[in-house]
């Protein structure tokens, strides 16, 4: 493994990259200036990018400010997201492709879904979405695995106005009941199965598990997806194969005049309290946002091969492998597999074999190939890598230096881009052809974007500091609200420092004005790059009728970033044992997924609190930790021989 000893803390643009790049230095420091001094102007001309309906006369109409709250981009502008992503292309370029996809097991063929083959598929389910019912407004679950046909699903809805809300293949019946309910989706787009790593997931069987909750009761329809040819239940006349369904329909479909501002999907996203909130992004602004940011931070150009490898479950998958690479016209691979299977060389097999230029994946898979050696990077060539990129949570300095000098060969530059769900697209990035890099730091704001620290009292901090994540104006992807609940949009984000939008992040600035992440400051932890709230975890173990309490915190993780450490109070007489300890996560899977499933659970007779009865976290993360010598002040608690005991019991666990 190559450990550079005198690894330079900065690398700058490489001069042939800067040379061939869309934006330089200098056209990242005028555009910036100008973004900030007429961020109205500014973005109705990057509007002009997407071919409207009917172009806005309106642009930036925001306030963060209690008194007159609102956001509001290009409010007059009419626009259809599928129109955007497919139609426009076709007269230039309907032969591109616009899909690549690779499947989990690589002795299976690879497709190619060109623009005008992907604008057909899109019709032609939309006109099935309309005949059954479904209409402008009314929500949809797609729940299938990163084929070909979930870009279908979700284009397809977009094109007849239905919002569509993506539950991750990895959520467990509950988890999707739960996110049907709170949206009233009526319709379900599934598979009879996934496959990931060569391991099957019983994606229609989660959906029946989850429409026999009562609350799911919303749903009329359940589109199937023959997948793996899984013998699966069909119910009648609920349950249709998808191919039955858009079989005959014809390849053109009238698409819905949007509002900029009418919504185009809700995602699901975990915060520090209560359950996953249903994160609203629309049409005009969002799409806007995605490509623009897409265009620039990859310094896209017209023959790249562009390969993100999140999940369209996740909004990564959303903004930067559906809607922003489609908007652009470019070329963007649909992976169904992991990292690791069938070998190690995996993701590099698939860079090789697609000639891919574009490369965008996350710190955890980063860090668990490095792990594994150079040997099956360098068993691949990786020469047509021009740009890489990571998201999801914070880079160590060892991974990114991995990154950028075995994946690619100290050519490609390493953009590492901070954003969230909230966001909707990325806010703070190196460009790649104007910015210096630092292996850790996500550097400087993108256009229109205005990053500021704060302390516990949101006063500001300048220069050289760290403190809370704050942003104090609008960008066009901003997500709208929290679906049906306005006030927690606003109490979330816009109250703890009033006229700021709160990240729930934490940062430093150096000397420079870079930026870098240092993770959540809430109730949030970020496991591999997935959000889980302690809050949903917590209530997921307090469900099960042995446990009375329980409380999660997050700790540090080799791969994962962070892992979940659960204590466990059990209700009076119950003892403690393995075979329970495994029923608790057991329960946790199937109350959330496995992405939730704590790391570690240690039994504690009762949990430290304060005399108000607050559980103190500080102090259970620090036992997480093995660092009991560091738990800070511990006058507050009511009975601190609680937190002997807890010490005791963590030592011994070793
Ligand atoms: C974290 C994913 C450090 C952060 C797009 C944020 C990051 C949360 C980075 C959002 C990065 C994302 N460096 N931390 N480059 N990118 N994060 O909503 O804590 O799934 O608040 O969106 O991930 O996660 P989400």
């Amino acid at each position: 493994m190559s450990h550079p000893k005198d690894a330079p803390a900065v690398h700058p643009v490489p001069p042939a990259f800067a040379a061939q790049a869309n934006l330089t230095r200098a056209d990242y420091q005028r555009l910036y200036a100008e973004s900030l001094r007429d961020p109205d102007g500014f973005w109705r001309q990057v509007a002009t990018r997407l071919d409207w309906m009917r172009p806005p006369t309106q642009g930036k109409d925001t306030s963060f400010d209690r008194e007159d709250f609102r956001i509001r981009w290009f409010a007059d502008g009419e626009l259809n997201a599928s129109v955007e992503c497919l139609d426009r292309h076709l007269a230039a370029r309907g032969d591109r492709t616009a899909l690549l996809f690779e499947p989990d097991d690589p002795a299976q063929p690879a497709q190619s879904v060109t623009y005008r083959d992907l604008h057909a598929r899109v019709c032609r389910l939309g006109n099935a979405l309309r005949n059954l019912g479904v209409a402008r407004g009314d929500r949809v679950t797609i729940y299938l695995p990163m084929i070909p046909d979930a870009v279908v699903a979700m284009l397809a809805c977009a094109r007849i106005g239905a919002i569509h809300s993506v539950v991750f293949g990895g959520f467990s019946p509950n988890a999707i009941a739960d996110r049907v309910a709170d949206c009233g989706s009526k319709l379900v787009i599934t598979a009879d199965e996934g496959v990931r790593g060569g391991r099957r997931i019983p994606l229609k069987a989660n959906v029946d598990a989850a429409l026999r909750l009562p609350r799911s009761n919303s749903v009329e329809t359940v589109l199937v997806v023959r997948h793996t040819g899984a013998a699966v239940d069909m119910q009648m006349p609920r349950d249709r194969w998808f191919d039955a369904v858009v079989e005959g329909q014809p390849d053109q479909c009238r698409p819905e005049r949007m509002n900029a501002e009418d919504p185009l999907f809700i995602l699901y996203t975990s915060g520090s309290t209560g359950k996953p909130k249903g994160v609203l992004h629309t049409t005009g602004g969002y799409l806007v946002y995605a490509s623009y940011t897409h265009a620039c931070v990859f310094d896209l150009k017209d023959d790249d091969v562009y390969w993100c490898t999140a999940d369209v479950g996740w909004i990564t998958g959303h903004s930067y492998i559906v809607y922003g690479p489609l908007a652009n016209g470019a070329t963007t691979l649909v992976f169904e597999g992991v990292p690791n299977h069938p070998d190690h060389s995996r993701f590099w097999q698939v860079v090789d074999k697609h000639r891919v230029t574009l490369f965008y994946t996350a710190p955890t898979a980063i860090r668990a190939l490095m792990r594994e050696g150079d040997g099956p990077v360098r068993a691949t060539s990786r020469a047509s890598l021009r740009v890489l990129g990571t998201v999801g949570e914070p880079i160590n300095p060892e991974a990114w230096r991995w990154y950028h000098a075995v994946v690619g060969d100290g050519r490609c530059p390493v953009v590492d881009t901070w954003w969230q769900t909230e966001t909707g697209g990325i806010l703070i990035t190196p460009l790649p052809g104007a910015t210096d890099l630092k292996p850790g730091s996500a550097t400087q704001p993108f256009f229109g974007v205005r990053p500021a620290l704060v302390d516990a009292d949101g006063r500001r901090l300048e220069g050289e500091a760290e403190g809370n994540l704050v942003l104090l104006d609008s960008w066009p992807g901003q997500m709208r609200t929290v679906h049906g609940d306005h006030q927690r949009f606003f109490d979330t984000y816009f109250s703890a420092y009033p006229g700021m939008y709160f990240t729930g992040d934490g940062a430093r600035r150096d000397a420079n004005g870079d930026y870098w992440i240092t993770g959540r400051v809430d109730d949030v932890i970020n496991v591999s790059g997935h959000r889980i709230g302690t809050a949903e975890v917590e209530s997921a173990l307090v469900s099960h009728p042995k446990v009375a309490e329980a409380a999660v915190v997050g700790f540090p993780h080799d791969i994962k970033g962070q892992g979940l450490y659960a204590y466990v109070t059990l209700v009076a007489g119950e003892p403690g044992s393995d075979a329970l300890r495994d029923e608790l996560v057991r329960h946790v899977r199937s109350e959330i997924g496995p992405i939730a499933a704590p790391d570690h659970l240690q039994w504690a007779p009762a949990l430290p609190k304060t005399r108000s009865g607050k559980i103190m976290r500080r102090i259970l993360r620090k036992i997480a930790e093995n660092q009991p010598d560091q738990l800070g002040d511990t006058s507050t608690l009511a009975d601190p021989s609680v937190v002997d005991a807890l010490v005791k019991a963590r030592r011994d666990a070793g």
